[in-house]
């Protein structure tokens, strides 16, 4: 039987319970393993001065939380060549792809952390490729550790939103007329990440087409 697949809106689809506990620990264990190494987690300055309230890790490329922009190594943190994409990562997006019946080839993965405390404000992803972003080539995202309360809305910041609760192992797949749709998390509802994770907290990673 496969996995449900659940449309939000149109191009915009949860995949609950998508990975496999064993899938999910190989994923944290490697997230962690890069985050604990010499090219390590970092919590990312934006534009304005404000640090965010997570920490992140971007793979395949860098994304310059100062400039918007994708580039090859972290100038805005360190100047250390971003750590590559690895290829098993990129296997799980474009499986979660296929499942909500869209397809991309990730050149990028921005891994974020959030701890008890951790959210991130509403937003759009728009620093991808124009050609990409017309495509409409969808968002990854993978779900890892305790349930995020994820927000998405419309077009615009004031739409009207769902909260869609994005457990551990859970994919969400944004594309299509929903690709370029606000949205943010609230906030995390602590302690509910699977014991076997041994993670305190969530990891999210969003796999992008169009940082190269
Ligand atoms: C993001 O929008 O970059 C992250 C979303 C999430 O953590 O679920
Ligand atoms: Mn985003």
């Amino acid at each position: 039987m496969s996995a449900p697949c659940l449309e939000v809106y149109p191009g915009a689809v949860h995949l609950p319970g998508f990975l496999s506990l064993d899938e999910q620990r190989v994923l944290v264990e490697h997230c962690q393993d890069i985050g604990n190494g010499p090219t390590g987690w970092y919590v990312p300055t934006v534009r304005g001065g404000g640090k965010m309230r997570v920490r992140m890790l971007c793979l395949g490329r860098h994304w310059n939380a100062r400039t918007y922009r994708y580039e090859a190594s972290r100038r805005d943190h360190d100047g250390r060549p971003a750590p590559p994409l690895p290829p098993q990562f990129s296997a799980v997006a474009v499986r979660m792809a296929e499942a909500a019946g869209m397809r991309l080839t990730p050149d990028v993965c921005i891994v974020n952390y959030y701890d008890a405390a951790g959210k991130m404000g509403l937003h759009q992803d728009k620093d991808e490729r124009p050609d990409t972003l017309a495509l409409g080539v969808p968002i990854v995202s993978v779900s890892l550790g305790d349930t995020a309360k994820f927000i998405i809305g419309g077009l615009t910041r004031k739409d009207a939103k769902a909260m869609v609760p994005l457990a551990s192992g859970d994919g969400f797949v944004f594309g299509g007329l929903s690709r370029l749709r606000y949205h943010g998390v609230a906030g995390l509802l602590p302690r509910t990440a699977p014991r076997e994770l041994h993670l305190d907290g969530r990891l999210n990673l969003t796999f992008r087409q169009g940082a190269a």
